[in-house]
């Protein structure tokens, strides 16, 4: 066959959580089930794009045809994402931590006190892409938002540098659950889709994307 509408595009993906490391037992993350992501990197690789999928840790099977790296943290994966270059394009879903904090070498044992977590901030991965000199041509954020959805994203696609932001209402039942409902934000204004399976909007951002590139 033709090989597809994205035959010989690259698609960077990122998605899950990020495990920051307390200790050797204990870790601070983001909730996200990584099924969003997940279905935008099988809905690419059906359309023939080459799919690379930096993972975070969850609970699900490589999608075919998608070339996955997983890690832990969000350094990782800022690494894992700058190797993975260059790509056409580069869809963000991942839940990064937004701070790491410093890891003992060792169990912290209970105390009196609980320990203080001294946190530094992780690098934020989509703004510095979407700045980087190997700029993928189409950059793609997520936002997570629990209320005034559009506006928060709106601002976000042009603080982070992004072309386009799926912004998600988050206010609901959409963490883990099957369905989702998204805001596409880009520079023309916002289109808000239906409330669809999460695999339905991979699908149409899918092609969204092929006929953006
Ligand atoms: O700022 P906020 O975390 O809400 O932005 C979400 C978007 O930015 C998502 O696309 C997410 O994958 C990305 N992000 C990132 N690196 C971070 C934080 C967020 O790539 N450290």
């Amino acid at each position: 066959g033709d090989g597809g509408r994205l035959a010989g595009r690259h698609v960077l993906v990122t998605a899950g959580p990020t495990h920051e490391p307390i200790d050797p037992v204990r870790y601070i993350a983001n909730r996200s089930s990584g099924k969003q992501g997940y279905a935008i990197a099988a809905a690419l690789a059906r359309l023939g794009a080459r799919v690379t999928l930096v993972s975070g840790p969850v609970a699900l099977p490589t999608p075919s045809g998608v070339t996955r790296v997983d890690i832990e943290t969000a350094q990782d994966m800022a690494n894992a994402v700058a190797a993975a270059l260059p790509a056409d394009a580069a869809v963000m879903v991942a839940a990064v931590g937004d701070w790491r904090a410093e890891t003992a070498g060792q169990k912290i044992k209970k105390g009196d006190a609980p320990p203080t977590l001294a946190l530094s901030e992780n690098p934020d991965i989509l703004a510095l892409l979407a700045r980087s000199p190997h700029r993928p041509r189409l950059v793609i954020g997520f936002a997570a938002e629990t209320e005034h959805v559009v506006d928060h994203a709106t601002a976000k696609r042009t603080r982070k540098g992004a072309d386009w932001i799926v912004a998600n209402d988050v206010s609901g039942d959409v963490m883990g659950g099957p369905d989702n409902s998204i805001h596409l934000i880009t520079a023309n204004g916002v289109e808000s889709w239906e409330r669809m399976p999460k695999e339905a909007v991979a699908q149409r951002l899918a092609e969204r994307i092929a006929d953006a590139l």
